[in-house]
Parts: structure tokens; C-alpha cells; sequence
């Protein structure tokens, strides 16, 4: 395959330094944009001496002259990862993650049908209404814009879509499902294993919204980030609504058991938003199995294992 050039939206985020690492590993020229309002530039490190790094600019998605300028490159495909990824922050502030997440998108998305590239539109399972069956969920089954930012995530997608149909700009929307691992945050604002590790290891109690029943398929980083690359380079995608997920789900009780492996160090408190949790939430990727020919590598275990020997090394 020919190294091709390539744009990370939202490349110095936890995701995003995964599959900026991923396009390097595999030949390619990368060009990372970031406003680092929730990415950090530390995620990048080492990534940034690769003779195919090209560049590094902090800009904003919402600004139409600097993304001018920027795709003057002759970028082959855009990933475009960079948004506001937060349910509660979408609750309270719907105008930040509908600027970022739609409005955002919607710039982008002229860049590359200007330009003619081929844009891999990062959404999520969180536009997905719950698993109906241990079957799990496929691209068929119905949305929910249970949030905001599920909502935001819906309509950037029937942009992007429409783009296909519209002008045949090759494009994919892909819905990874919950995914972890290393440089993900701790915090209140990150993932529910980085925050579960880091109290583990801090010695304190694991918090459980709600009952605790409800269930998550959770994507190793990895294995995320070779879904997102692949699904820029295959042509069979283009036009395709494509799941990536573990295949197997975990309750938020049974993932903190796993974790902590004490009872006593469990507390349930109230949800802050049960009006947008999703009950089951279980991936069906046999989609992509067929058209991408990918499958999770890392088990659960596995998974947490890593993200906990990031957690102890790491300085945040
Ligand atoms: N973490 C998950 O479980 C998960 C699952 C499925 C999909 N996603 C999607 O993957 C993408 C990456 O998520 P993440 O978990 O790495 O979150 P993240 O916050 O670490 O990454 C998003 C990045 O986008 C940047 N950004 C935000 N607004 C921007 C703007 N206006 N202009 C330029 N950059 C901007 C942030 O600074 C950040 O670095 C997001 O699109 C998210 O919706 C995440």
C-alpha cells in the first residue's frame, strides 16, 4: 500500500495519539490538528520525532480560515476525531458539543469535498438505543439521541453521509464502542476504567452511577485505533455506517469487582443522568469482520492490565 498523507482532527487526544501512532507504524505522512482543549500535547510525546510526523498545529475545527489554510496540504484522508466527547458537559452546555460536534464537522467535511478527501467521520455507540439481545447491536438496529452529544453525533453523521450521496466524496462513519486504555484521563471526565484504576491505586472507593446493572463493551485502545486507520484506507467502507467493539459486555458492577476485587471499596450513588443512560450496550462488528476484515485482539484482561501499568508509570 502507498504511504499516504493524512490529517488527525483531535490527534493529541486519547484516541487520537493511538491512531496518529497507528498511521506512522504503517508508512503514512501525518499532520495533527488539536485545540487542546481536552487533548493534551504530552499525549503526542516521541510520536512527534518520527521523520513521517509533518506537523503539529493548534487550531479550532470552527475556524474556517485557519482550516483554509491548513488543507492547502494535499491531504489523501482526513480522521476526523476532534470534538466535545462528553455526555454530562453535552447536558449542560448543548451549544459547545453542537458547535464543535456538528458545526465543526460541517467544516471539515466542505474541506474535503473541496479538496477531495476522504473523510472517516469518528461517531460512536452512544447514538445507538439499547442492545435488545445478547445478540448485540448492528448498524441496522435503532439510534436513540438519548443526549445531546449522541444527538450532535447523529446529525454530523447525516452530513457526512449525505456527502457520499450528494457529491460522491468517499466517506465512512464509524461507531467504536466505549473505548480505554493508556492516556485516557483519570478524572471526573474520563473513562469509567481509567477513573476505576487510578481510585483502585489511590486506595479509595469505587463509585457506581446508579444500580450498576447497566452494561458496556469495552474496546481496548488498540484495537480501536487499527479499526479507525483501516477504515481510512478500504474503499468497501465508503458509504458504510461500521461498528468496532469487544463483542462481549460487562455491568459497571461486575467491571468494578473485576477491578478492585473487594466488595467493601463498592458504593452505589445517584445517577447524575439517568434520563440518558443507555441500559445494555453490546457490539455486534461482524460488519466489520466482513468488509475490514477486523477483530478485537485484546481481551478485557489484557486491556486493563496495560491501562493499569500506564496508570502506575504515568504522571497525571
Ligand atoms: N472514548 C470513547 O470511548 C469513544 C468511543 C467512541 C467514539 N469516540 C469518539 O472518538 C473521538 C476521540 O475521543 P477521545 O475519547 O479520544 O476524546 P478526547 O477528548 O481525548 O479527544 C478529542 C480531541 O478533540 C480535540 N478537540 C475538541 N474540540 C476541538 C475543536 N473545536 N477543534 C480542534 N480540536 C478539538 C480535543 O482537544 C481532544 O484532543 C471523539 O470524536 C469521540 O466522540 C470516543
Amino acid at each position: 500500500m502507498r504511504a499516504l498523507n493524512v490529517l488527525v482532527t483531535g490527534g493529541a487526544g486519547f484516541i487520537g495519539r493511538w491512531v496518529v501512532a497507528r498511521l506512522l507504524q504503517d508508512g503514512n505522512r501525518v499532520w495533527v490538528l488539536d485545540d487542546l482543549s481536552n487533548g493534551r500535547i504530552e499525549n503526542l510525546g516521541k510520536l512527534r520525532a518520527h521523520k513521517n510526523f509533518i506537523k503539529f498545529v493548534k487550531g479550532d475545527i470552527k475556524d474556517n480560515r485557519f482550516l483554509n489554510h491548513l488543507f492547502i496540504n494535499e491531504f489523501d484522508v482526513c480522521y476526523h476525531l476532534g470534538a466535545s466527547i462528553n455526555v454530562q458537559d453535552s447536558i449542560d452546555r448543548p451549544k459547545e458539543t453542537f458547535d464543535n460536534d456538528v458545526i465543526g464537522t460541517f467544516n471539515v467535511l466542505e474541506q474535503c469535498k473541496k479538496h477531495k478527501v476522504k473523510i472517516v467521520f469518528m461517531s460512536t455507540c452512544m447514538v445507538y438505543d439499547r442492545a435488545q439481545s445478547d445478540d448485540g447491536i448492528n448498524e441496522t438496529d435503532p439510534v436513540k439521541p438519548a443526549s445531546p452529544y449522541a444527538g450532535a453525533k447523529l446529525a454530523a453523521e447525516n452530513m457526512v453521509l449525505s456527502y457520499y450521496y450528494a457529491y460522491g466524496l468517499p466517506a465512512v462513519v464509524i461507531r467504536p464502542f466505549n473505548t480505554y486504555g493508556p492516556y485516557q484521563k483519570t478524572g471526573g471526565e474520563g473513562g469509567v476504567v481509567a477513573i476505576f484504576l487510578k481510585n483502585k491505586l489511590a486506595g479509595k472507593t469505587l463509585q457506581i452511577y446508579g444500580d450498576g446493572n447497566q452494561t458496556r463493551d469495552l474496546l481496548y485502545v488498540e484495537d480501536c485505533a487499527r479499526f479507525v486507520v483501516e477504515s481510512g484506507y478500504s474503499e468497501h467502507v465508503d458509504g458504510e455506517i461500521v461498528n468496532a467493539g469487544l463483542g462481549e459486555d460487562v455491568s459497571i458492577n461486575e467491571l468494578a469487582e473485576l477491578i478492585v476485587e473487594d466488595e467493601e471499596r463498592i458504593e452505589h450513588i445517584p445517577h447524575i443522568h439517568p434520563q440518558s443512560e443507555i441500559p445494555k450496550l453490546l457490539c455486534d462488528y461482524s460488519k466489520a469482520k466482513e468488509l475490514l476484515d477486523w477483530e478485537p485482539e485484546y481481551t478485557l484482561d489484557e486491556g486493563i492490565s496495560k491501562t493499569e501499568e500506564w496508570i502506575k508509570t504515568a504522571k497525571i
